[in-house]
């Protein structure tokens, strides 16, 4: 069956001290919390993942970068392979982030080589899919999410494709204390299961745990995880306070 999951995005948040700071509270709180049945993982900033990989508990708190380029190595300057990451002792790595897609063009052509890339490196993946507001307000969420998918993800064949997480991330909900609605949130992700399920087969979608992120936080994580397809969060701002993050995994484990 598939894992229920809960993955802090710090984004571009927390200098070096501060992070190992925060991952060694994460680490205890968790550790102290006892959710054993749900998968942690913290995606810190590449010059963190050393660093906090020596820091947590593997059986408790797993790593991942927020990137990786999508050359394999060589003359790209400034850029972090797979490889790299992986040697960091880091497990996921978060791809396709709407951050990335709008702010530095990552299109689905690029996000294919990106997936490769990752699984070379038995990496596994956390793939972010989600409409903007104007989408949403015109009708075509459903459409929009099925073609990221479509063109992202469904050329890998069914091994390499449980390799994958889905987080359901609508832009309009990131960072601005939007959340989306739990019925909305149950509604998109059975649509991405439904979809999973035409692509591959049902049980390869019941494997797959989809996560929600937008303004998920300790207040609403109960509500929204609630939902049967809500098999976790991808968290942003609240993952950057170790109470806030340890509540919403703990609002996990209840359901
Ligand atoms: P947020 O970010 O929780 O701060 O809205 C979520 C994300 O972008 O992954």
């Amino acid at each position: 069956m598939r894992k229920k999951v809960v993955a802090g995005n710090w984004k571009m948040n927390k200098n070096l001290q501060e992070g190992i700071e925060l991952a060694k509270e994460v680490n205890s709180k968790v550790k102290a919390a006892g959710t054993k049945e749900v998968t942690v993982i913290i995606g810190t900033p590449f010059i963190h993942l050393s660093e906090v990989n020596k820091i947590v508990d593997p059986t408790v708190v797993a790593v991942a970068a927020q990137n990786c380029a999508i050359e394999a190595s060589g003359a790209y300057t400034g850029e972090i392979s797979a490889a790299m990451v992986a040697s960091t002792g880091s497990k996921y790595v978060i791809l396709g982030h709407s951050e990335r897609r709008s702010y530095y063009g990552e299109t689905d052509e690029i996000l294919v080589k990106k997936v490769q890339r990752a699984l070379e490196n038995n990496l596994e993946i956390i793939f972010c899919v989600g409409e903007v507001l104007a989408e949403r307000e015109s009708g075509k969420h459903f459409e929009v999410v099925k073609s990221q998918l479509e063109n992202g993800l469904f050329n890998l064949p069914a091994d390499q494709f449980a390799h994958v997480i889905v987080a359901y991330e609508p832009v309009w909900a990131i960072g601005t204390g939007k959340t989306a609605t739990s019925a909305q949130a149950e509604e998109m992700h059975a649509f991405i299961r439904k979809t999973i399920a035409g692509k591959y087969n049902q049980q390869v979608a019941d494997n797959t745990s989809i996560l929600y992120g937008g303004s998920c936080n300790a207040k609403n994580a109960d509500e929204l995880f609630s939902q049967p397809d809500v098999d976790g969060g991808l968290i942003g701002g609240a993952s950057l306070k170790a109470e806030d993050f340890s509540t919403i995994i703990v609002a996990r484990a209840k359901h």
